[in-house]
């Protein structure tokens, strides 16, 4: 492999890391919307070969520093298969405030069983469905739904009480990890502000009681949402917590995050939602069908918790 030399980024390095590696994930890459607003919280590192920008990567150091998280990876065309991507992630780890000797990966089931066969452990799995719809088709649909009385935003205190109940972890998050727009965290209040940064929360609790965690009453339904723009149109992504099978508490939250979202959407609307993995999802497919959308993938995402420094 040519000698690659690494550095961290900054904002004026958007065109560059933008032109590393274009029309990804069938247009719903989310680099050139996300690129600034994820530098707030996360390091940006590029690999350098003969001054091209050849690779790049999002990483920050999570779970109260105790591992590191990567995202948005890339290496130019060309010049893959020649374990750029693996240097870089050695690269991260040593160039991050922080002591941590793991990291945690999202990955296909096929780059997992690879993975798997090194100094690699499968953290958790989870199921994804995506579907793609319009505004136009969507917009009349949410309209009915405006004043109903929809999940409630949650602030950060009430997340962290449910992130810290014992009833609540046991509902919503059996293996012991929230994962929000693909990254799995620790239930610990050292990431509340950082998925708070990125992601709306919503839940469902139309009594006060149902604040009160530790008696037995939490909410029914936890919900996340993230969205982006794209080349293919506007991905408004949603990670759902709880029992997929109650009708209309889960399309009450899908509802809840596609109103605020569409209004400043594109036309071409692309939704992703996870859930946990043994739920059976003929409701999720159900509510999904009656927004006019049509199932482009179902899938099982991997996490992988990883040493790459040996
Ligand atoms: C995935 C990608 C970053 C790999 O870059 P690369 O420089 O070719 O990877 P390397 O040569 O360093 O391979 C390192 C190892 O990582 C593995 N790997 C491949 N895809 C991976 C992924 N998504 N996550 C983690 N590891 C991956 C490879 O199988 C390889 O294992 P091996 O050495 O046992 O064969 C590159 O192919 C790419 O840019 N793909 C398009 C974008 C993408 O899919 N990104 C996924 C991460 S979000």
């Amino acid at each position: 492999m040519a000698n690659v030399r690494f550095r961290k980024t900054n904002a004026d390095d958007y065109d560059e890391v933008i032109a590393v590696r274009e029309h990804l994930y069938d247009g719903l890459d989310y680099i050139k919307d996300m690129y600034h607003h994820f530098l707030k919280t996360e390091t940006g590192f590029a690999g350098y070969i003969n001054n091209i920008m050849v690779s790049f990567v999002f990483a920050a150091a999570i779970d109260d520093n105790a591992r590191v998280s990567v995202r948005a990876a890339r290496v130019r065309k060309g010049y893959e298969g020649q374990g750029i991507y693996k240097k870089m992630r050695q690269y991260c780890m040593m160039n991050l405030p922080t002591k941590a000797n793991t990291m945690l990966l999202t990955v296909s089931p096929k780059i997992s069983e690879k993975l798997l066969k090194g100094p690699a452990k499968l953290i958790l799995k989870r199921n994804v469905l995506e579907y793609t719809t319009t505004k136009t088709s969507l917009k009349p649909l949410l309209v009915s739904k405006q004043n109903s009385t929809l999940p409630m935003h949650v602030d950060k205190s009430y997340f962290h009480d449910v992130i810290l109940s014992q009833n609540s972890k046991r509902h919503f998050f059996p293996e012991n990890k929230i994962v929000v727009f693909s990254v799995p965290y620790e239930l610990m209040s050292a990431n509340v502000e950082r998925i708070f940064s990125q992601t709306d929360i919503l839940a469902s609790c139309s009594d006060a009681k149902q604040w009160e965690f530790d008696n037995g009453i939490y909410p029914k339904m936890i919900s996340a949402c993230t969205s982006h723009q794209c080349e293919f149109g506007t991905m408004i992504y949603i990670d759902l917590f709880g029992f997929i099978g109650d009708e209309k508490m889960t399309s009450d939250h899908i509802h809840a995050h596609l109103l605020r979202c569409v209004d400043g959407s594109k036309e071409n609307i692309a939704l992703y939602l996870t859930y946990q993995l043994i739920e059976d999802n003929e409701t999720l497919q159900r509510i999904l069908s009656k927004l006019r959308g049509k199932k482009t993938c179902e899938q099982v995402f991997h996490c992988i918790e990883t040493s790459v420094l040996q």
